[in-house]
């Protein structure tokens, strides 16, 4: 019958789909209902939108994206408690405006995350507790974030238990882009490695997967799987979609790539990546516990800027994963 991209992988892992408000509420969302099974919502989670002040939480679009997983059987995955980048500016100031103490941010990244990862116990499954803290520069290790300037390299630690106390039933994870470039790589396995002989609990690494046709390579993707699985940690491919462009990474900022723009020839590109890649996951099932998609479609997501998603443009009537489907006699 018409099987979702869920049902051929079903004896693999959970495949995911990351959602927002127009996503769930339009045309895709019966595609996002055939063919995931777990949902991450693409912002609503983060902690500028969910706690714009300090007393103040904004629970409206994350309970409507929950309520939908729910209503379609899929899991849920938090994103994220802790990044450097969507994050309040109150956060940081005092009433006057001047930068508050290391104890004052650890209280209140207590607060937040014990109120956030409570309001949600019980429905979601797996929490990327903290959301790209090293640096990209080989000679740098964590990166120079608000929270590292104030609090050192504390702040990891104490998330990963402020979180494992609010539900210790969670799974949690540390998330990252460029996880398979090697210095990066290796600079994240110290971290783990630190917080495992530390005692914290943190479950596994999410690897982002924003890639390109050709970068990372296969090898590299699999060197990087084989590290991290050595470590005992769980992997989940978190926000995966592969870009056609060939340049540096985008910008905000950046001319979009028009649709007129994506050939047939990028689209049978992506297809034969996505079957590359899904190969090697399939492989590692035994470690992989999780892969979630970074938007519906490849045609409209958040690393080409075509549109900026379904609301800036049409919706997707076919799915990226569509693609990898067709990349195998699946049945
Ligand atoms: C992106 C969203 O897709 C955009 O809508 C938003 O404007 C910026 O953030 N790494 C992450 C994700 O962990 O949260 C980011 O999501 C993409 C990069």
């Amino acid at each position: 019958a018409d099987k979702g991209l869920k049902d051929y992988y079903r004896k693999y892992f959970p495949i995911g789909v990351a959602v927002n408000m127009a996503a769930i509420n339009g045309p895709e969302a019966e595609l996002i209902a055939k063919e995931f099974n777990s949902v991450t919502p693409e912002n609503d989670m983060k902690m500028g939108p969910i706690h714009p002040r300090e007393n103040e939480y904004n629970w409206k679009n994350a309970d409507a994206i929950v309520a939908f997983a729910q209503e379609h059987h899929m899991k849920i995955r938090g994103h994220n408690l802790l990044w450097h980048a969507q994050a309040p500016a109150w956060m940081f100031k005092d009433s006057t405006g001047k930068q508050v103490s290391k104890d004052v941010l650890l209280k209140r990244l207590k607060d937040h995350i014990t109120t956030v990862v409570n309001h949600f116990k019980g429905k979601i499954y797996a929490w990327d507790v903290v959301n790209e803290a090293i640096d990209d520069k080989p000679d740098n290790y964590l990166r120079n974030s608000l929270w590292y300037q104030i609090c050192g390299e504390d702040f990891i630690a104490k998330a990963f238990e402020y979180a494992h106390e609010a539900d210790p039933e969670a799974q949690l994870f540390y998330n990252d882009y460029n996880s398979e470039v090697p210095s990066k790589r290796d600079k994240i396995c110290k971290l783990l490695r630190n917080l495992k002989d530390a005692g914290v609990p943190v479950t596994g690494v999410g690897l982002q997967g924003h890639w390109k046709l050709n970068d990372p390579s296969l090898q590299q993707i699999t060197e990087a799987m084989d590290k991290y699985a050595a470590l005992g940690l769980k992997l989940q491919i978190t926000e995966l979609d592969v870009t056609v462009r060939t340049g540096p990474p985008r910008k905000a900022g950046d001319q979009t790539l028009t649709d007129s723009a994506y050939t047939e020839t990028m689209a049978a590109q992506q297809t034969e990546r996505y079957k590359a890649i899904f190969e090697i996951f399939r492989k590692y099932k035994k470690v992989i516990t999780g892969v979630t998609f970074w938007n519906v479609s490849d045609r409209y997501s958040w690393l080409d800027f075509r549109g900026g998603g379904i609301a800036g443009g049409a919706a997707a009537t076919e799915g990226t994963s569509r693609k990898v489907i067709k990349a195998y006699p699946l049945l």
